[in-house]
């Protein structure tokens, strides 16, 4: 894999880790216990750590495998404060972003380890402050957009995009209230569907100018100790805004893949700190174009648990604690396609498991999640290939072996 990483050449590092549990643990406090940071915890524990996994509700899936968990509100500032301040930790890692980070930036100031940082953290939470920041002090090629805050607004940022435009709510996450507007005629529906589907109660969104990009690519950059080092590209396939199936690597001319890591580089040292990042960026012929990105592993990324010799969580886990990355190296090339289920159920239960796995380049992963409302990712089936179309088609024919039944 590629990297500009500098040596630090002979700057003596200590890093001490505990016994969990001892009064020298090596405290770690995940922030959002799902599916990605339910892997971050096998990983941080594999390197010694005690990692308690915070969310908003019960047997969460990081929380399944974490020595501790609490259940709390993380966007109530005074429940997360309550509970960082008994953890005590080294090292806070947020999995998600609906967060109160002003939290953050206390207990930083305090002297504990946000990953990657607090501003970071806050940045991306929100999509004008990380937009403001790439395309305005950093200069990248973003898609044309307004912000807006009334039908009477976004009928404005209309006129001066034109058609097709995409609407999102400033905080949102996988496509959630998120529309591609085609019309004039669509742009009252899709106001009213970002009103709803909005995290928090601003109204305030973004509306993109629609770039007619060739393919899109997730870029992990990781910061670490040594410089910054990138995984080979990831494409992804996105449905209405939320992933379906992603493979590595993804095909690019040189000068897209020399662009793809300038721009990486550039944001992942605007946002500071040491860990992973997900870089999301369009790109068309040799024309790249910043979308966002995520200062954590990313959900694309969950190909790596079978692509690469160590997997995105482990590599966020390794640079985190401020240890050097290992060589990372490609197994073949590899697909991953996603488990989503839709229905109502507090049981869920999976079949036909053993005949997905009888393709041997098959693995999978079940999120045990405890319950579904509605649509929800519930597992990802993992597969290589002699290329990464052969290995879209396995994990695609797997997945479809894949059962959910929604008990009673
Ligand atoms: N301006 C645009 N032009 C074309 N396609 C777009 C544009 N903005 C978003 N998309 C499409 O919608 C997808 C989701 O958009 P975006 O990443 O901004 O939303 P999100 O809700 O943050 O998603 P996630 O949380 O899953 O990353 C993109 O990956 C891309 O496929
Ligand atoms: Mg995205």
């Amino acid at each position: 894999m590629q990297g500009d990483s500098k040596t630090i050449g002979v700057m003596i590092m200590s890093i001490r880790i505990g016994t969990p549990a001892k009064p020298d643990a090596t405290r770690v406090m995940l922030l959002g216990s799902g599916e990605l940071g339910r892997e971050v915890v096998v990983e941080l524990m594999r390197l010694g750590c005690e990692v308690i996994a915070v969310d908003r509700y019960d047997r969460a899936p990081a929380q399944q495998v974490a020595h501790r968990a609490f259940t709390v509100s993380m966007l109530d500032a005074e429940a997360l404060r309550a509970v960082i301040k008994e953890v005590d930790p080294h090292f806070i890692v947020p999995e998600i972003e609906a967060i109160a980070t002003e939290v953050l930036s206390e207990f930083e100031a305090a002297g504990v380890r946000v990953v990657p940082t607090a501003r970071a953290a806050q940045l991306t939470m929100n999509r004008e402050g990380i937009r403001q920041l790439a395309a305005e002090e950093l200069q990248l090629k973003t898609s044309p957009y307004f912000f807006i805050e009334s039908l009477a607004e976004l009928k404005d940022a209309a006129a001066k995009l034109g058609f097709p435009l995409v609407l999102k709510p400033i905080m949102s996450s996988s496509g959630k209230g998120q529309s591609l507007v085609k019309s004039a005629a669509d742009l009252e529906p899709a106001y009213q569907y970002a009103l709803e589907g909005g995290r928090g109660k601003s109204g305030r969104m973004i509306a993109e100018g629609f770039i007619d990009f060739d393919y899109e690519i997730t870029l992990l950059t990781v910061r670490h100790s040594n410089g910054t080092t990138y995984c080979e590209p990831i494409g992804h396939r996105q449905v209405r805004g939320d992933y379906h199936e992603s493979w590595q690597p993804h095909g690019m001319s040189a000068a897209a893949l020399k662009e793809s890591q300038r721009i990486a580089s550039a944001v992942t040292n605007a946002l500071g700190g040491y860990g992973l990042f997900g870089v999301e960026l369009f790109v068309k012929g040799d024309t790249v174009w910043f979308s966002e990105v995520s200062p954590r592993p990313h959900d694309t990324g969950m190909v790596t648990m079978i692509s690469q010799n160590y997997s995105e969580f482990a590599l966020h886990a390794r640079a985190l604690l401020g240890m050097p990355l290992p060589e990372i190296k490609l197994a073949a090339p590899s697909a991953s396609y996603v488990i989503l289920g839709e229905g109502h159920s507090q049981n869920l239960s999976y079949t036909g498991i053993e005949e997905a796995l009888a393709d041997p380049q098959v693995n999978i992963r079940l999120f045990s999640k405890p319950e579904i409302d509605g649509e929800r990712r519930l597992g990802v089936v993992l597969a290589t290939g002699s290329s990464t179309d052969e290995a879209r088609a396995r994990a695609k024919a797997a997945r479809e072996k894949v059962s959910v039944l929604y008990g009673a």
